[in-house]
Formats: structure tokens, sequence, C-alpha cells
């Protein structure tokens, strides 16, 4: 029997503030687009910034509807749109925020499993991890550096083709 243990780096920081310019950028580009989140269902609004390698910012947020699995989540709003807008161009960082909770020691709210898998598709095609930044204007921000490390043991295309 062989035992392997799959670990992965995650940065905490303290506060907005610690991180880097660019990642402040588009972290409150995440939060301003939480505010337009469509939630009258669930009350929970989430909002997501996609940085691609041109420079480009393309924002998502969550899209509920009465029909509740028909909505669709920030993150992946955010994607397909650069999807559909910059085809070709590689996605480097995805930003994600929800309200800051009031709860002692909250941890920033991360990607739902299904987020996680549409979002390792985007890596694999374009061949270049997606930088994840989680959290808000309150409390800790996480940061890990692929949504492959978050989702280890993915499914993904290759398991489709015999070749
Ligand atoms: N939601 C997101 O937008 N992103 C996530 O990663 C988790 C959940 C949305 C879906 C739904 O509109 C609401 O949050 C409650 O689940």
């Amino acid at each position: 029997m062989l035992k392997r243990k799959i670990a992965f780096d995650l940065l905490i920081f303290d506060k907005l503030s610690d991180l880097s310019q660019n990642d402040q950028k588009l972290l409150k580009d995440a939060i301003a687009a939480r505010s337009n989140a469509y939630a009258p269902y669930s009350k929970f609004k989430v909002g997501a910034a996609v940085l691609l390698e041109n420079g480009e910012v393309v924002i998502g947020n969550n899209q509920e509807n009465a029909s509740y699995p028909s909505g669709l989540c920030a993150e992946r709003v955010a994607v397909f749109q650069a999807g559909a807008r910059f085809p070709g161009v590689a996605i480097t960082a995805i930003a994600i925020s929800t309200l800051p909770s009031e709860r002692i020691g909250a941890t920033p709210a991360a990607p739902c499993g299904n987020c996680r898998q549409s979002i390792v598709e985007y890596e694999q095609r374009q061949q270049s991890p997606i930088s994840i930044i989680m959290g808000s204007e309150k409390g800790q921000i996480y940061k890990c550096s692929s949504m492959g490390d978050i989702l280890p043991l993915v499914f993904d295309g290759s398991f489709l083709n015999d070749s």
C-alpha cells in the first residue's frame, strides 16, 4: 500500500491592505461587483473579479432564480463571461468576495465544488494556473496559487479520451 499526502500552500493575510497592489485592486473589484448580485432567495451576495493576462478585468456576481438550480454562482458568471468575451486570453487570477461575517474567527468563503470544477477546466485549457483570492473588506484574506490545488484528484477531459 502507498500512502500519498496531498498538500497545498494557503497564504493568509490579516487584512486587505496586506495584499499586493494588484491583488488589492482585484479584490476591491470583486467587492464592488457583489453589490449587484441578484440574490433575493438566499440573500447571500457574492462578487467575483477575473484578471486576464491582457490586463482586462471581468466581473460577475451570483444570479439566482425562482427555480433554484437555474441560478449561477458569481465565479462562473465571471469566468464564463471572460471565456465568451476574450477567447484564448489566459486568466491569471480570480478574486471572490462575500459579505464579511460577524462570526469571530470566520474564514473567507471559498468557491463551491461546481465552480472549482469549471475553473480547473480553464487552467487546463490555458495550461497555466489561476490564483484565487478570497475575502472581504473586513477579516482575513486567503490566497492560493491554483484552483487545481483545492480540487485534487480532479475529473477532467483526459478520462473521456482513450488516446
Ligand atoms: N454562491 C456563489 O456565488 N459562489 C459560491 O462559490 C458559493 C455560493 C452563491 C450561489 C447562491 O446564489 C448563493 O451563493 C447561496 O448559495
